[in-house]
């Protein structure tokens, strides 16, 4: 932690919209204003608005209309994941894969959750999902090889942690949820994430949280599987939606092999969408 404790991954733009934003009385002129000064990132937010998670209704043509799409609190979040997950350098293209991973499960677990009729309930997984792996590109950066090939493999969901704990004593979760909070990531952001490998640890934080953390955890196994290729009719699927994650969240086999296909496409636009 204290090796992580003075990065700081926003740029000015960023921090100063954090700080705009969080005035009561902000304005939705002026944060387009603040994000218009970084283009890069106006662009990155007006592919976002536009991406099938924030689609609704018609194409977003400014970042004025993408910041009422949006929500300007939700565009400040965005902003901030975005320039986290852009931050660290990659080694040997592992960052890349933790990313496009990220990026998946965080499609993924937004149609999910809208699909489930769990959106209300969950507002943050979205960008929980977006940052949930972040602990592994801070541990990537401390430049141990051994662990960023580790991280690259591409192993089973709910696996690589349990190494992490037995070399250090703690995972890549806790670690994220952490440093997310130094951040000034608003909760329950840093609660996801450091409690996306102990469902059990977030079933005593809050309803939002636990149901949040089991949404993000099957969002993140769906990913696996379209990585690895795996079709609706694998045994795997069978196994997730029987597992005490699927099961909590009310997944059942019918109603994933329905939005198979649509998952498969929201995926695979995020990946363009944040590379
Ligand atoms: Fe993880
Ligand atoms: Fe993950």
């Amino acid at each position: 932690m204290a090796a992580f404790e003075g990065i700081r991954p926003f740029s000015a733009v960023v921090q100063e919209l954090v700080d705009y934003v969080s005035r009561p009385d902000f304005q939705f002129d002026k944060v387009s204003k603040v994000i218009e000064a970084d283009p890069a990132l106006a662009a990155r937010i007006m592919r976002v608005a536009n991406s099938a998670a924030y689609r609704i209704y018609e194409p977003c043509s400014s970042v004025s209309k993408a910041v009422v799409r949006i929500g300007a609190t939700n565009v400040c979040e965005l902003a901030m994941a975005m320039s986290a997950m852009t931050f660290f350098q990659d080694l040997g293209g592992v960052g890349q894969k933790i990313r496009d991973h990220s990026a998946g499960t965080a499609a993924v677990a937004r149609e999910l959750t809208f699909r489930l009729g769990r959106a209300a309930a969950c507002p943050k997984v979205f960008l929980a999902s977006l940052l949930h792996d972040i602990g592994k590109l801070l541990l990537i950066q401390t430049g141990d090889r051994a662990y960023a090939a580790l991280a690259g493999e591409n192993l089973a969901p709910n696996s690589v942690h349990l190494k992490e704990q037995a070399q250090w004593g703690y995972d890549h979760a806790i670690l994220g949820g952490h440093v997310l909070l130094s951040w000034r990531l608003p909760e329950p952001i840093p609660q996801i994430v450091a409690c996306h490998h102990q469902p059990k640890v977030a079933q005593r934080k809050s309803a939002s949280v636990a149901l949040s953390v089991d949404l993000l955890r099957v969002a993140d196994h769906v990913d696996w599987l379209f990585e690895q290729q795996h079709d609706a009719d694998s045994p795997h699927v069978q196994r997730l939606v029987q597992s005490p994650d699927g099961t909590r969240v009310g997944l059942s086999e019918a109603t994933l092999m329905e939005l198979w296909d649509d998952l498969r496409t929201v995926r695979r636009e995020a990946l363009s969408v944040f590379k």
